[in-house]
This record gives structure tokens, C-alpha cells and sequence, in this order.
């Protein structure tokens, strides 16, 4: 699907009443019209579970001509036993070769950190291919075209796409692993486009509405809820109707969720007394467990969920350190009893979805229903060791490392 086939066919076409002009006209003529095609060929996108990205700017070979920039990479080098550190990537250093005929130059503006990150480098059965030894790191992310030579992408415009954990890409469109032009009026910021209004934005809004169906009058608590997808899986349980309760490691994240995120109540689970805390907030028992944790959390959660209650079970990240994911232990006898029902997802089961899921994240952002927040490390060099910030609780909100700058 090239770019001039999206402007005669776009996948969807909205309006989004942009705040700022909103303010400037005060009428609803003043919106913003946007072509979505966000993540794009949603074909090609059923295609990421089955195939391994590799977008390797050494594909090259050594006799193509060279530019004078330098595409640093981190290569897996090692599996950690525990967490990932200095010993589980190589950096190398390559010149970033001369464009050819179909190809473009995108810089990686926004990494994506994600929990997941750990999953890919062990060697364990999982949604996709574990990244393997010698490869450039897996991640996703937020680029931006420098130069190109492919009619599909322009010089300055944004992509979206498996970036990995290095500076430049060289690409063609044929990726396994396409990267998708981004509109350019997009009424959020780079930054959304990596978090709140990308994979992580989309993960919270199918595991609230479609995985644990979220309605008016139902008690819903979200573990993790500080995170990237916990804390917009709780704005978006209040859009639904439902009263919502976040347990997250600090005080200053609980505040943050009650004060500014309109949470109904907060648990630090670091706190001696939070099993009491979150009973005395869950009076009438608990609906709906939008599960990011696993372990200890989820097991008192589950110990309140009542009849017929649901659990969207999104993550499990207590457990992904560790070699063994038997560390939750949940009574099926309850299951039985109370009729639950436990649901795992994986974002990419919604691909086909994407795009009207995107335009609802964008607009709710735009017009202030949900609000983001990114922790945002500066320097690749950095990413091996900012990665840990997931589990060790240092991230509020989306953890990007910001790469390279935006160039206007
Ligand atoms: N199913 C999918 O398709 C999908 C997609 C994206 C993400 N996910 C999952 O969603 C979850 C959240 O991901 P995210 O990207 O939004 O990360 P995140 O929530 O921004 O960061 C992880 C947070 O988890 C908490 N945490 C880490 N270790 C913990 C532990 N042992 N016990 C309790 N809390 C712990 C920390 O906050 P505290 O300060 O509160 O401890 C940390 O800030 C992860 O489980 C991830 O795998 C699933």
C-alpha cells in the first residue's frame, strides 16, 4: 500500500475537535480533519507474529558505499540469568551506507522500553521468535525519515515501526516488520505516538474493552497502574463507567493517579497494610482485574473478585526476571465457583482494529479525557541499563529513550 493509494483510500477518515482551536474559534467547524492510516497495512501487521524483524543496516554489503554517519547497534550478546546488564548487548559501530534506488534513511527518534524487551532475549516459547545472538536488539518505535529514495516515504515525515535498539535504519517497505508513515497533524506529540496513542495506548484500550469489558458500575482494579498501560487501562475503566482502584510501588505514583489521572482510590503495595488499604477501597468486591503483575498482587486481588467477575490478564511482570512463571498461584476452584473469567491477550490479536482504536486514543488525548506522562532517558547508550527502570519501579508513565532529535 503506498502512500498515494492511502490519500484515495484512506483506512479511516475522522474528525477530531482539536483543543487549541476549539479555544481559538469556539465552534465545532474549527476541527482538525485526519486521515488516520496509523499503523497501516494491517495485513502486514498479521505478518509480525510470524516473522522475526531484523532491520540491519549491515545487511549491506562491505563494497556499498558509505555516508559519514555512524548507526550504533546493540547486539544480543548473552541471555541474562536475571536482569538484563552490561554483558547482554555488543555495540557496534557502522557507517550507514549510501541510499539506493527504493530505499530511505530513518532515524530512530523514540525507543520504546517495554517489559516485553526481556521476554524477547530469553529463550523460551512466546508470542514471536526470541531475538537471537548476534542480532540487533528488538524494539519498537518512533522514527523519522532523513533522506529517501522510496516514493512510500518522505524526507522529515514519521514512521512508526521496529526501529531495534540502534540509530538508523535503511528500508525498502518490505520489512517483515513494515514501518508505517505517520500523519503528519497529528494533534499529540512524538512522544504519545510511542506510548498513549501507540502500542501501549492500544494494549489498555482492547484489555478494558474487549477483554474485560468494562461497564458502567463495575469495580475495576489495575495493578502496575502507574505504568505506560496500567495508567491509561484506568482512564480508560473511568470513560467506561467503572469505579477504579490502582496499586502502584509509591506514594507520589498513587497520588498522581487519584489527583491528576481521576483514579477513584490508589494502594502502594509497598505499604504494610495494603491488603486492608485495598479492601477498604474495593467495599463491594471486585469486578474487573486488569492484570500487569502476577505473584503476590494478583493473588489478592483474585481473593476478591466476585461472581462472574473478569480478569484481562495483560502481564505478568514480577515473574519475567525469574526462570520460572509458576510464581502465581491462583485457586481454579474459585474460578469454578465464581464463575470468572481469565482472558490473556497479546496487542497484536487486534491488528484489523487498530486503526478505529487509534483515532479513540488520539481524540481522548487531544481532547484532554486521558492524560500521558513518559519518563524519557536521553542516549541509546543509555538503553541497556534504563531498561531495568520497569522493574525496578523508577518509570512513570511510558519509558522511552529519546535517540536522536526531531528534525522540523
Ligand atoms: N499483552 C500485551 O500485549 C502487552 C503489551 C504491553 C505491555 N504488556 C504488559 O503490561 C505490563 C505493563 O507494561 P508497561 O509497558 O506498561 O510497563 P510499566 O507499567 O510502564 O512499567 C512496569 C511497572 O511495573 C511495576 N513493577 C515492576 N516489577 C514489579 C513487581 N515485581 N511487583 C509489582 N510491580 C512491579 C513497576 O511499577 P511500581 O512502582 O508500581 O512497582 C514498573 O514501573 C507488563 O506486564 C507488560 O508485559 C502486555
Amino acid at each position: 500500500m503506498d502512500e498515494n493509494t492511502v490519500l484515495r483510500k484512506p483506512l479511516i477518515s475522522v474528525r477530531v475537535f482539536h483543543p487549541q482551536k476549539l479555544a481559538q474559534h469556539g465552534n465545532a467547524h474549527s476541527s482538525l480533519h485526519m486521515r488516520v492510516l496509523y499503523i497501516g497495512d494491517v495485513a502486514k501487521l498479521r505478518w509480525i507474529v510470524m516473522n522475526q524483524a531484523v532491520n540491519n543496516a549491515s545487511k549491506e554489503s562491505a563494497t556499498t558505499p558509505k555516508t559519514d554517519l555512524v548507526n550504533r547497534q546493540y547486539r544480543l550478546k548473552t541471555r541474562p540469568a536475571e536482569r538484563i546488564n552490561a554483558d547482554t548487548f555488543e555495540r557496534v559501530e557502522e557507517r550507514v551506507p549510501e541510499l539506493k534506488d527504493g530505499q530511505a534513511l530513518v532515524r530512530t527518534i523514540f525507543l520504546s522500553l517495554d517489559p516485553t524487551n526481556r521476554i524477547w532475549v530469553t529463550d523460551v516459547e512466546q508470542y514471536m521468535p526470541p531475538v537471537q545472538i548476534g542480532e540487533v536488539m528488538r524494539g519498537i518505535g518512533i522514527g523519522q525519515v532523513v533522506a529517501s529514495k522510496n516514493p512510500k516515504y518522505t524526507a522529515g515525515q514519521l514512521v512508526s515501526g521496529a526501529v531495534g535498539w540502534q540509530d538508523y535504519n535503511v528500508i525498502d517497505g518490505t520489512e517483515s516488520w513494515p514501518f508505517s508513515p505517520l500523519p503528519s497533524n497529528l494533534p499529540v506529540p512524538a512522544e504519545d505516538l510511542a506510548g498513549a496513542a501507540g502500542f501501549t495506548g492500544l494494549t489498555a484500550y482492547f484489555g478494558v474493552f474487549d477483554i474485560a469489558r468494562a461497564s458502567e458500575g463495575k469495580t475495576m482494579v489495575v495493578s502496575a497502574a502507574a505504568g505506560a498501560v496500567g495508567s491509561i487501562a484506568g482512564q480508560l475503566g473511568k470513560i467506561a463507567g467503572c469505579r477504579v482502584v490502582g496499586i502502584a510501588g509509591t506514594d507520589e505514583k498513587c497520588a498522581w493517579l487519584t489527583n491528576e489521572l481521576g483514579f477513584d482510590a490508589a494502594v502502594n503495595y509497598k505499604a504494610a497494610d495494603w491488603k486492608e488499604q485495598l479492601t477498604k477501597a474495593t467495599p463491594d468486591g471486585i469486578d474487573i482485574n486488569f492484570e500487569n503483575v502476577g505473584g503476590e498482587i494478583m493473588e489478592f486481588v483474585f481473593s476478591r473478585l466476585n461472581l462472574r467477575a473478569s480478569v484481562a490478564l495483560c502481564g505478568l511482570i514480577s515473574s519475567y526476571n525469574e526462570s520460572s512463571d509458576e510464581r502465581t498461584k491462583v485457586s481454579l476452584s474459585k474460578v469454578l465457583m465464581k464463575r470468572i473469567r481469565i482472558e490473556g491477550f497479546i496487542i497484536t490479536d487486534f491488528a484489523d482494529k487498530f486503526p478505529e482504536a487509534s483515532v479513540k486514543l488520539i481524540t481522548w488525548l487531544a481532547q484532554g479525557k486521558i492524560k500521558s506522562r513518559s519518563t524519557i532517558v536521553d542516549g541509546l547508550e543509555n538503553a541497556p541499563e534504563a531498561v531495568n527502570q520497569l522493574f525496578d519501579g523508577s518509570n512513570v508513565g511510558k519509558l522511552l529513550v529519546r535517540v536522536g532529535e526531531l528534525s522540523k
